[in-house]
């Protein structure tokens, strides 16, 4: 019998519905082709329904959907609702409630697409960030006193227990054995690196760095293991990012020099991730946010989001359909579009899915 997979479908705000369809298109293509099964069900949490019902994620759709395989997100973001209600009502409710401790962000120059660092191509740009995704500075955990006076005080803690170092290290060293360079055949090892800043942050990252080197040694002899701080990881990622294999750090660090990684991949209309539980409900969404001024244009490049699906792909277990629509990509990118840029692809946001849709019918 077929396989056959029960997705949620977010499509959120602002071109998250637009990009979101192209994904769908791709999704549906792919399960005709390669002979599995979605059942898709759409769940309209975002800022246009806050804005009507004042309802961010309400528990009762965390429980609905943790039954679901995966979630397919598009943008969560409202240019009308104050920063913060929205990202942190749905997008960190979801990550959290939903125990998606991995957000596993690659950083790819696909072929044909327009890096800003000068002299680098596709053989030096392709690493990847295993971010932790439930810690750090992202835990709420703070408060002010004395506010609005002169005196006020604001603090904002970084957290993290060691079963969260070690569950996110886990991970990161099976992702670097099975995806690693030396797995990929583009090196002589694998190499996972920790990113941290032990210089300045003397508590948090000690710890990461002594859970790292513990597993590493004990488990994962033949991973060669680096250390970059937070600051020098920057620098590298646009001066050598052919130095870098898997990185490894901290939600902070994570969602900062993912940001960095999108830039020299092509930019946002390029970049996918996906917050994984790995022993659950996993969420796949792409990095850059609802982009309200070119909402409805059909401007936007929906690359991305079909990147997160093709990562649902194969966290779901459908490597080769995965694959296959992962090469369609490129394809385009090598081929037909003009920019990664929403306005300047050369075409329209759905005729960039139905050009990826066409060439993995062909494969
Ligand atoms: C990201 C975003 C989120 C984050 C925001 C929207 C809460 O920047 O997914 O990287 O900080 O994690
Ligand atoms: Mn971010």
């Amino acid at each position: 019998m077929a396989n056959s997979y029960n997705i949620a479908v977010m499509p959120g705000d602002g071109t998250g519905p637009e990009v979101t369809a192209e994904a769908v298109k791709v999704l549906k293509t792919a399960a005709d082709k390669f002979g599995f099964k979605v059942d898709l069900t759409e769940f309209d949490f975002g800022g246009e329904r806050y804005k009507r019902t004042g309802e961010t994620l309400p528990d009762s759709a965390v429980e609905e959907l943790r039954k679901f395989d995966a979630i397919l997100l598009g943008a969560i973001g409202h240019p009308d609702v104050a920063p913060g209600i929205l990202e942190k009502g749905i997008l960190l409710k979801a990550r959290f409630e939903l125990d998606q401790y991995i957000n596993l962000r690659p950083v790819k120059l696909y072929p044909g697409v327009a890096t800003p660092i000068k002299d680098k191509g596709p053989d030096e740009i392709d690493f990847v960030v295993v971010r932790e995704n439930t810690g750090d500075a992202y835990t709420g955990a703070g408060g002010f006193t004395m506010k609005g006076t002169p005196n006020e005080v604001a603090v904002q803690s970084a957290i993290y227990n060691r079963f969260q170092v070690d569950r996110c290290l886990k991970y990161a060293f099976e992702y670097a054995k099975k995806h690693g360079k030396k797995a990929r055949g583009k090196g002589s090892e694998n190499t996972l690196g920790l990113c941290g800043k032990t210089n300045v942050l003397t508590f948090i990252y000690d710890l990461w760095e002594r859970a790292f080197h513990e597993m590493g040694k004990a488990e994962y002899p033949d991973i060669r293991r680096d250390y970059y701080h937070v600051d020098a990881t920057c620098m590298w990622m646009v001066k050598n990012p052919e130095w870098f294999d898997v990185i490894v750090t901290g939600n902070m660090f994570g969602d900062i020099i993912t940001d960095l990684g999108a830039m020299i991949q092509g930019g946002m209309g390029i970049a996918a991730g996906g917050n994984i539980n790995p022993e659950g409900v996993s969420m796949f969404e792409p990095i850059g946010g609802s982009a309200p001024k070119y909402t409805g244009k059909s401007v936007i490049n929906p690359l991305a989001a079909i990147c997160s699906a093709q990562m649902m792909l194969e966290t779901l277990g459908e490597e080769k359909a995965g694959k296959k629509i992962e090469d369609a990509v490129k394809f385009v990118t090598a081929n037909k579009l003009k920019s990664m840029q929403a306005g300047k692809m050369g075409y329209s946001t759905s005729q960039v899915g139905d050009l990826v849709a066409e060439q993995l019918q062909l494969s």
